[in-house]
């Protein structure tokens, strides 16, 4: 139930960036924070700061419920949750020089070698954050991992438009969940903050727009799995595979299970190929809304091509 006052969907937006003024009904400076756990810092936060608007990502569901019932139970109205990848929610969701802060506390260090390419704060993080952040705005890295902090901090001056301080040792009264974790197990906590002095710009690749094609031959509602399961093409940044398809017992409907990425970000959804009074349309099924990336408009449009090659001349 208090998922519905705060959780955000972008997912259904037909315009991105999204309107974040229209969402919170008012226009205030915007604070990020990803990965917020338990919401505990968040909640202090927004409980702060009534004059900032807050987003929070977090892919943990039950993160998330347990976050909404602490907004909920200090009565803020300026916060607001999606359920998604920071990294691609920073960079598809706001527009550049529109974010005062970004805070990170406690990201999943990733030390082993091999899954290097999951930590957060990567070079095409530190691009987005140059892109997103005010002139002024600040980024704020909080963790246990010093080789972390180090690594990201070489990403961010990378882009030459940040001033940085840190990483640093901090004292103090933890803020969240996980620094009273490592504090309690006697390790050191370090701080970073990168401020934007430079301008940046990033390129995005989610659109509010739904691809769908409409089909000129007629098709045989049972032969469809044989046509499209397995379609799947590989491309420098993305791809895309049909893994399954589901006939419709009546009526005239197939949907087809399908994943598709796009770099490191990765969707799977359903694609509706069925009949109305006009003839056959391939689109997406609204019940797994993705966001449409270059990779999720290209499996339509293929799957419409496999099918109109197949297809039964009416
Ligand atoms: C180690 S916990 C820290 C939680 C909290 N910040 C704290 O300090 O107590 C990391 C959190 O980040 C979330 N997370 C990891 N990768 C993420 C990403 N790419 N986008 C959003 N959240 C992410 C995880 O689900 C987890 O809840």
């Amino acid at each position: 139930m208090v998922f519905a006052r705060y959780l955000v969907e972008p997912r259904l937006f037909t315009q991105l960036p999204p309107d974040w003024a229209g969402i919170f009904g008012r226009r205030a400076p915007l604070t990020v924070e990803i990965g917020f756990g338990n919401g505990e810092f968040l909640t202090e936060e927004a409980a702060r700061h009534p004059e900032f608007d807050y987003v929070g990502f977090e892919l943990s569901l039950t993160c998330i419920e347990k976050a909404c019932r602490k907004f909920h139970a200090a009565g803020l109205t300026n916060v607001r949750v999606v359920r998604l990848d920071g990294r691609f929610g920073l960079r598809e969701l706001f527009p550049d020089g529109s974010v005062r802060r970004v805070i990170v506390n406690f990201p999943c260090p990733w030390p082993k070698a091999r899954h290097a390419e999951r930590r957060l704060v990567n070079a095409e993080f530190a691009r987005t954050l140059a892109a997103v952040l005010e002139p002024g705005g600040v980024f704020e890295l909080t963790t246990d991992a010093l080789f972390f902090a180090e690594e990201a901090r070489g990403n961010l001056a990378a882009t030459g438009c940040f001033g940085i301080e840190g990483p640093l040792e901090i004292q103090g009264e933890p803020r969240t969940r996980y620094e009273r974790k490592w504090r309690a197990r006697g390790l050191k906590i370090y701080r970073m903050a990168a401020r934007k002095l430079g301008p940046a710009a990033v390129e995005r690749i989610a659109e509010g727009r739904m691809p769908h094609v409409r089909l000129k031959t007629e098709l045989d509602k049972e032969d469809i799995p044989r046509k499209v399961v397995g379609l799947k093409e590989v491309w420098p940044r993305g791809a895309f595979v049909v893994k399954e398809a589901f006939v419709a017992p009546c009526g005239d409907e197939v949907l087809l299970r399908t994943f598709a990425t796009d770099d490191d970000f990765q969707q799977q959804f359903f694609i509706s190929v069925s009949r109305d009074a006009k003839g056959w349309i391939v689109q997406l099924d609204g019940a797994t809304v993705p966001f449409r990336t270059p990779a999720v408009k290209r499996a339509v449009f293929a799957v419409a091509k496999r099918l109109e090659e197949n297809g039964v001349e009416p």
